[in-house]
């Protein structure tokens, strides 16, 4: 990722080893914060309460929150309760399980003294990693991209994407955006239309912050506005991320998600999920058993950002009462294709 000009991960250690660093998104892009996490309890905080976010940050932020529980209190029942607790942090995303057990795996059949090291070491390796995946998912992305490009040489391809599933939810590159940002960087023309994405606004605030600080062309659009651009023949692909894919290719993603695979179906417009492979479950049949996460309703009656001084400042936007599922599932047969580290792989089943 390009912050200020330079290539930094959005996850690192501290300069010490025994915490890692990461940017608090809840104060992007206004400020450009990073905090330190130094125990399994900052670590849970951060992650249930959105300080750090998107799937594969989410298993990364877990992996090390494990690896600093073990520095503590290396025990057996001290590992199963530090797991316990960062497993419920946030319910949708499979990569926190599969993180989790990762380091479980490793650490396991070690005696105690070694277990914080071969933690942090695992974490680290689920990073390093993760950015391998998304250069990959960026490669094979690149081809369909290149592919549209060729179809109308003649103007910049037009891409929307839905939350963020950019370098912010991953270690770097994002799924979705990866091809994204391959292209640009390969000299490819590409605009990016960027759904808002309420109630939290990540694609306002953080798709959008990132394709500034890349020099991406981009406009932000009222999570509504999708429909009507591709009626309008102003999209020639979406490409979302997920937060699990269920073995018959259903995709858990950020609410609103659905509603796109929809409208792009009806308009014949195709609809890729970007995935690694830490993101598919294959012992869930189908979408109905992800557990879908219900947020607060704040995060949908009321608005924070600066005023015109730069003072923060929180709104209310309803005198009602408010629901907020921060997920749904947009069935496999609405999916064109999904964008992996092996390539791009066809719709599953009818
Ligand atoms: O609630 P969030 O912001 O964590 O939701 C994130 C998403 O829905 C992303 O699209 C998904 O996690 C994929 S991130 C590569």
């Amino acid at each position: 990722m390009i912050l200020d000009g330079k290539a930094t991960r959005s996850i690192a250690r501290t300069e010490d080893g025994k915490g890692v660093r990461i940017l608090d998104q809840r104060q992007l892009p206004w400020e450009i914060r990073w905090v330190e996490l130094r125990s399994m309890d900052e670590a849970a905080v951060a992650i249930r309460e959105m300080w750090t976010r998107g799937a594969p940050m989410v298993g990364a932020t877990a992996a090390y929150g494990l690896a600093m529980a073990l520095a503590v209190d290396p025990s057996d029942e001290a590992l199963l309760a530090a797991r316990d607790t960062l497993l419920h942090t946030r319910p949708t995303a499979v990569n926190l399980r599969w993180a989790l057990d990762a380091v479980g795996t490793a650490v396991g059949d070690l005696p105690p003294e070694e277990r914080a090291e071969a933690a942090f070491a695992r974490a680290d390796a689920i990073c390093d990693e993760d950015v391998e995946l998304c250069r990959a998912i960026g490669a094979s992305g690149l081809e369909l991209i290149r592919a549209l490009h060729a179809q109308n040489p003649g103007r910049p391809v037009q891409i929307l994407t839905h939350c963020n599933a950019g370098w912010l939810a991953t270690v770097d590159y994002g799924t979705a955006t990866a091809p994204i940002y391959l292209a640009h960087d390969a000299g490819i023309p590409v605009h990016v239309w960027v759904d808002e994405t309420r109630p939290r606004n990540q694609g306002a605030l953080l798709t959008a912050f990132e394709l500034r600080n890349h020099g991406v062309p981009h406009t932000v659009v009222a999570d509504n506005a999708g429909g009507l651009l591709m009626m309008q023949g102003k999209v020639d692909a979406v490409i979302v991320g997920t937060d699990r894919v269920t073995a018959n290719g259903d995709v858990c993603n950020k609410i609103g998600t659905y509603l796109k695979a929809l409208a792009a179906h009806d308009n014949g417009v195709p609809f890729y999920v970007a995935l690694p492979y830490t993101t598919f479950d294959a012992d869930l049949p189908s979408g109905d058993a992800i557990p879908i996460e219900e947020r607060a309703a704040e995060e949908l009656t009321e608005a924070t950002g600066p005023d015109a001084e730069g003072h923060v400042t929180t709104i209310r936007l309803t005198q009602s009462p408010a629901a907020n599922p921060a997920f749904d599932v947009t069935p496999a047969r609405l999916v064109t294709g999904y964008i992996t580290e092996k390539g791009v792989l066809d719709r599953i089943g009818g």
